[in-house]
């Protein structure tokens, strides 16, 4: 059965697509089947920072309602043969069901490793659709302090959910501000937030294509420590 790891934030534009699809990314580079399911319903992002918005056919609504198999919704990345994306449908005003798209992703779920879900941000209805659908939880924020005051709001409605695991990724970090106190290190907000730290990635002036980085060390890090996340729990329990 797949992890299904939802990233999430409070305020908008801090990073959640550029980190669903790197972190997906990593992953397939190191053998995993993975899915990305872009549940930020009326935008259609990753297929286009995948680069693949040319190859979607269907997309999530058409497996809700049955013009597709869940499998057929699929879109096979050309450049990583164990990347898929799940692309969301490109009419917002459609309700779609938290029920009905976790049964989508529970009938994919055997066949891959890990379903990375892509959510809106904010903390309405699509917040949590994407989070009923989740086992896992990855909270993005930035170091600025309005990002921080809203994710502290999803942190705390994080927990309610019953998420195996929940942890922090502070993006676009720099460690000038940090060095001149004017904004916290990644450390220091995990302490505010209370989350375990899984990852900070630092500022970028640009992207290698689209707003995928194959070569980032940050994000090979990721991908290493979520992967390696379950084995380490066993760990500290079984010591
Ligand atoms: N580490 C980084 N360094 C520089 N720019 C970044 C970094 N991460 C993301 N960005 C840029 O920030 C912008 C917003 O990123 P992205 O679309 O991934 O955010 P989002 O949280 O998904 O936004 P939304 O809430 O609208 O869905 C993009 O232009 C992206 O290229
Ligand atoms: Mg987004």
């Amino acid at each position: 059965m797949a992890r299904k790891i939802v990233v999430t934030s409070g305020k908008g534009g801090v990073g959640k697509t550029t980190v669903s699809c790197n972190l997906a990314v990593h992953l397939a580079e190191r053998g995993k089947r993975v899915i990305v399911c872009d549940l930020d319903f009326g935008l259609n992002n990753v297929d286009v920072v995948l680069g693949i918005e040319h190859l979607a056919v269907y997309d999530i609504t058409d497996a809700v309602e049955g013009r597709c198999r869940p499998r057929q919704a699929l879109i096979k990345h050309p450049r990583y043969p164990t990347l898929f994306a799940l692309a969301s449908n490109r009419v917002s005003e459609r309700y779609v069901s938290p029920q009905a798209v976790r049964l989508i992703l529970d009938s994919l779920s055997p066949s891959f490793d890990y379903i990375v879900i892509d959510s809106p941000a904010g903390i309405e209805e699509g917040f949590h659709r994407a989070a009923a659908c989740a086992s896992e939880a990855i909270l993005v924020t930035t170091p600025h302090l309005s990002a921080m005051r809203d994710a502290d709001r999803v942190a705390g409605l994080l927990k309610s959910y019953r998420f195996d695991r929940v942890g922090l990724l502070v993006n676009q970090t720099r460690k000038d501000l940090v060095r001149k106190g004017e904004v916290l290190s990644p450390d220091e907000i995990a302490k505010a937030l209370s989350l375990p730290l899984y990852a900070s990635i630092p500022e970028e002036d640009k992207f290698f294509l689209d707003n995928i980085s194959p070569k980032s060390r940050a994000y090979r890090a990721l991908s290493e420590f979520v992967i390696d996340l379950p084995f380490r729990e066993k760990k500290r329990k079984s010591v």
